[in-house]
């Protein structure tokens, strides 16, 4: 059986989107946390502590996220996780955003390799001495109160000549999976994903190692399956975002339909109402939203353009309402 992941989207997965997801539609195993930055205060932004506190993720396989360069603040934070509850906790060496890779973190972590491999060094070692770590996935009672960890990675900096180095690197550490978006920070989101390289990561990595990127539609699953028949688990980000079914879809499950997109949208919409102190975030995250899920009706774009100008809840709900009563999908 293939496993299926929802991939951390800063601004969108948090968990009024996650829990309502899990709600609504079948077959995501895990689902991970846009990232936490930890800082040398040692405190967690409130919006951060809702989004990983328990009460909040109720029956939610959740993997939160930490970004962070600093030893002594991913070590923080991985306490206050544990504390929490939680088994398993991943780190974001992908975030390809100039304001995080300034600041050496995410993807800004792959251009120094020696580096990296000092950090990893240092949270292993602490994370084995505060909780144990346990790399085993496939025994759910292997070490139940060890942690296990993991790592979200891109393939390079500015290109993907280290990429070796950084399997090398990454093979000696207890991980318990590695996701590999196959492109580098410079890439951004543009090109395609480089397979050969991923391939490279699949072949001679030592731990589980997870495909991530670009996949939208089934056939996009499908393709990406039969190139890699030993890959056994398969991130899905922005396509998960456009089509929520998608998970489903790829696991043999029927396709998204109109009426349980509408529903989905009013429960989304709901949830974060009640999460939201204002408006503004409320609106904004429903256009983001939009951003991905108007590619499934056809001529959308006059309702589309109504949506992303509401200044208010009226008039975001009647766009709403109209394009799916008017559009079909495609
Ligand atoms: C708006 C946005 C926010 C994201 N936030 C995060 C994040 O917090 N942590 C992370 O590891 N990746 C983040 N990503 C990257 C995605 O998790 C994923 O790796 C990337 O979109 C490629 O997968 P996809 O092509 O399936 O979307 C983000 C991507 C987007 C577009």
């Amino acid at each position: 059986m293939i496993g299926i992941y929802s991939a951390p989207l800063e601004g969108i997965t948090g968990f009024a989107y996650r829990n309502t997801h899990h709600a609504h539609f079948t077959g995501v195993g895990k689902y991970y946390t846009p990232f936490l930055a930890p800082n040398y205060t040692h405190n967690l932004k409130t919006r951060e502590r809702e989004d990983v506190a328990p009460s909040n993720n109720a029956g939610v396989p959740l993997v939160p996220q930490i970004l962070s360069n600093r030893p002594e603040d991913f070590l923080w934070a991985a306490e206050e996780l544990y504390a929490l509850g939680y088994r398993e906790i991943n780190l974001n060496l992908g975030c390809p955003m100039p304001t995080v890779v300034k600041k050496g973190r995410g993807s800004g972590q792959l251009g120094d390799p020696e580096a990296l491999d000092r950090f990893l060094e240092e949270i292993c070692h602490g994370m084995d001495r505060l909780f144990g770590l346990e790399e085993n996935i496939s025994d759910p009672s292997a070490g139940m109160d060890k942690l296990r960890f993991s790592i979200k990675t891109r393939i390079g900096l500015d290109s993907a000549d280290k990429a070796q180095e950084l399997l090398e690197i990454y093979n000696r550490y207890p991980l318990c999976e590695l996701i590999v978006h196959p492109r580098t920070q410079k890439d951004l989101y543009g090109g395609s994903p480089d397979l050969e390289t991923f391939e490279m990561f699949l072949k001679a990595g030592t731990h589980p190692v997870v495909y991530n990127g670009d996949i939208f539609s089934v056939k996009d699953f499908e393709r990406i399956r039969s190139r890699f028949p030993d890959c056994r688990t398969i991130m899905l980000g922005r396509g998960l975002i456009a089509n929520p079914a998608l998970a489903r879809e790829a696991a043999g499950g029927s396709p998204l339909e109109k009426e349980e997109l509408r529903r989905f949208h009013d429960a989304v919409l709901e949830s974060l109402q009640a999460t939201l102190p204002g408006k503004g975030p409320l609106l904004g995250k429903m256009k983001e939203l939009w951003f991905y899920m108007g590619r499934n009706f056809s001529d959308a774009d006059k309702y589309l353009k109504e949506i992303r100008k509401a200044k208010d809840l009226v008039r975001y709900r009647s766009a709403a309402r109209m394009l799916f009563s008017q559009c079909d999908f495609v």
